[in-house]
């Protein structure tokens, strides 16, 4: 397959990051654009503005994931279509590139391929997905969606006391969530889903490889621990007759920190909200809930991690732990890394297979035998989720130049797999 005519447009590929980041730029330079916030919605508006001008069919479905489509120059048929996105929503205090990278170097490829003008045999698709960050419930939602994978009451459920669930931004943008199994599609629809995505860690960095192919994401549960105490003043009630829920907290905080790392190298453990309520100076806590992420390649440790984790909890007074989600760990297709592989090596660019230990939307495709594949490109000093995230833009340009590729071969083989 010859994919020398494809050329990604450096500086059009800059120009939309660049654009993107301002929606929701802090001070700190980061970005604050969890999904469905105003500056999400800003965002959004824009981005489908930029999908129309570079030729593509949008719209967008009840879970509020954008879609645009490019038919082929032939006109519009029923093959499955191959699909490319991420998505647009950031964690809370977070960078310019986790997910935007995704989108806007999908938009390239597409337009990319068609200013090539290779006639492809089927519709190419740019998906953006809604909320993969979590910031509502559990992540990858909008992915989920489509694919009719989410959990019985998710979308109503929030992630504390007094935070917004999907259910209610939804409708706050227009939509009903009775709805949403509108969103659904059939996996028949796809050939294979590519993601492009910044690898969020140091190793490409430290490798000078400008190119990841993921083979695998690791197996990822997230719980909420929730600890009862008895609120009272801060004055007034002697030490000895408190029940103190952040304290009793502060011990299950070190206990688990120490259970994760006792465990060894393979699994890591992360508490990363904490909410103290009421949380007044001169109140006794009453409650805390905070989030624990686990995540490992080895599924059986993580299992056993988590049961001790469950010991450690239910050993303290009045606590408890609930699943928000797992995701079992999922392997990339190997037909889509190869095809990867080859697209790298036209032209002439090293790379590396290698596991993700972030979540992606690609991880929802292989759940419903959709193949996907992972593509990664270094990101500065390894930093994300953070506003220190940077990313050089010849490295972009080089991912989405062996995604345009990658798409193009993909198209022009046909169904990797037989469909159902
Ligand atoms: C998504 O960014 C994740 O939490 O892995
Ligand atoms: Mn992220
Ligand atoms: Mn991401």
């Amino acid at each position: 397959m010859d994919t020398s005519s494809i050329r990604i447009k450096e500086d059009r590929l800059r120009q939309d990051l660049l654009d993107l980041g301002r929606f929701g730029e802090m001070a700190s330079g980061g970005i604050g654009r969890t999904a469905l916030s105003d500056a999400d919605l800003e965002a959004r508006r824009w981005f489908k503005e930029r999908m129309r001008e570079g030729g593509l069919k949008v719209r967008e479905d009840a879970a509020a994931n954008i879609i645009g489509r490019m038919d082929p120059p032939s006109g519009p048929n029923e093959e499955p279509c191959i699909a490319t996105g991420s998505h647009i929503d950031a964690v809370a205090q977070g960078g310019k590139y986790d997910g935007a990278l995704g989108i806007c170097a999908g938009l390239e490829a597409l337009r990319a391929i068609r200013e090539s003008g290779v006639s492809l045999p089927c519709s190419c698709e740019l998906l953006v997905f809604t909320d993969e960050e979590g910031s509502h419930f559990a992540g990858t939602f909008g992915s989920r969606a489509m694919f009719n994978l989410l959990q019985e009451g998710e979308m109503e459920k929030s992630r504390g006391a007094g935070m917004a669930s999907l259910a209610k931004d939804l409708k706050r943008m227009g939509k009903d969530p009775q709805k949403i199994a509108e969103a659904r599609r059939s996996p028949s629809e796809f050939q294979a889903f590519l993601e492009l995505h910044i690898e969020q860690g140091p190793v490409l960095e430290e490798m000078e490889v400008p190119i990841g192919i993921v083979d695998g994401i690791v197996h990822l549960g997230r719980y909420l621990i929730r600890v009862i105490g008895k609120s009272g003043h801060a004055g007034t009630i002697p030490m000895h007759l408190r029940d103190d829920a952040l304290i009793k907290a502060a011990g299950i905080v070190t206990a688990v920190n120490e259970a994760v790392r006792s465990a060894g190298p393979e699994i890591v453990g992360t508490i990363g909200e904490f909410r103290v309520q009421p949380g007044a100076i001169n109140i006794i806590p009453g409650q805390v809930e905070m989030s624990l992420d686990l995540r490992s390649m080895n599924e059986e440790k993580l299992t056993s991690v988590k049961r001790q984790i469950e010991k450690i909890v239910l050993s303290a007074e009045k606590a408890g732990m609930e699943t928000v989600l797992t995701k079992g760990g999922v392997r990339m297709d190997p037909d889509v890394m190869m095809a990867d592989e080859l697209s790298c090596r036209e032209r002439g660019i090293p790379f590396h297979r290698m596991g993700s230990g972030a979540g992606h939307d690609a991880m929802t495709f292989p759940m419903v035998n959709i193949p996907a594949g992972i593509i990664f490109i270094p990101c500065v000093g390894g930093k994300s989720h953070c506003p220190d995230e940077e990313i050089r833009f010849e490295d972009a340009c080089r991912g989405a130049q062996v995604l345009a590729d990658t798409m193009v071969r993909l198209a022009f083989r046909g169904p990797l797999h037989p469909l159902p």
